[in-house]
């Protein structure tokens, strides 16, 4: 028996990103009844003390670049599986939580920014979420969730080579000078 034919409430499942095929396991979760997918979970990843050579148990907090593995894997689900879709990781301002939704997340979740600046950071969030919807013409979070997903009609392998190269030719002319001036 399934967890699903086991209880009556919602299930969701928090996952890591370290399947050898992410979209597969989403795909599979979701054919299997998962009712949300929550990206990404983050691994316990003990430091080590050199002096005392003892083993740190500490959990680092998370910074804003740490949601852009989780919305890549949103904007790539989004539209492909009937499953809610919950962004967790690297929410830290108010543009985050619009990166996320604009990725195409159902949910969009915060711990750290929590801890860091206090439960009353959760009102900055939305406020600034508020605001830029204001200022963007926005009625509803209907009206722009999902709106930089990867669209349902185009080759995905050519679309994730397209963004590959557009990032690399970034890359070159950012980097060219400094590596250019180190030779
Ligand atoms: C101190 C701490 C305790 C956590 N405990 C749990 C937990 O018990 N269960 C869980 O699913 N995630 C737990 N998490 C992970 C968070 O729910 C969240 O998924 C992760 O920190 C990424 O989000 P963030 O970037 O907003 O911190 C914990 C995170 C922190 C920092």
């Amino acid at each position: 028996m399934g967890v699903k034919d086991a209880v009556s409430i919602p299930v969701a499942v928090k996952l890591a990103p370290y399947f050898s095929s992410f979209g597969e396991m989403a795909a599979q979760l979701d054919r299997h009844g998962a009712d949300g997918l929550v990206l990404f979970n983050r691994f316990f990843q003990p430091d080590v003390d050199v002096e005392s050579l003892q083993l740190e148990p500490n959990v680092d907090l998370s910074t804003t670049s740490s949601g852009r593995l989780p919305r890549t894997w949103i904007s790539a689900l989004y539209g492909r599986v009937r499953a809610s879709l919950a962004g967790t990781s690297g929410v830290e301002t108010s543009d985050d939580v619009v990166k996320y939704l604009l990725a195409g997340a159902d949910v969009v979740m915060t711990t750290s920014s929590l801890l860091r600046y206090g439960p009353q950071h959760a009102a900055k969030l939305v406020g600034g979420l508020e605001q830029w919807m204001l200022r963007k013409g926005f009625n509803s979070i209907d009206d722009f969730r999902g709106l930089l997903a990867v669209p349902n009609d185009v080759d995905g392998a050519a679309y994730e080579r397209q963004g590959y190269v557009a990032a690399l030719t970034k890359a070159r002319s950012s980097y060219e000078d400094y590596a250019v001036s180190k030779v």
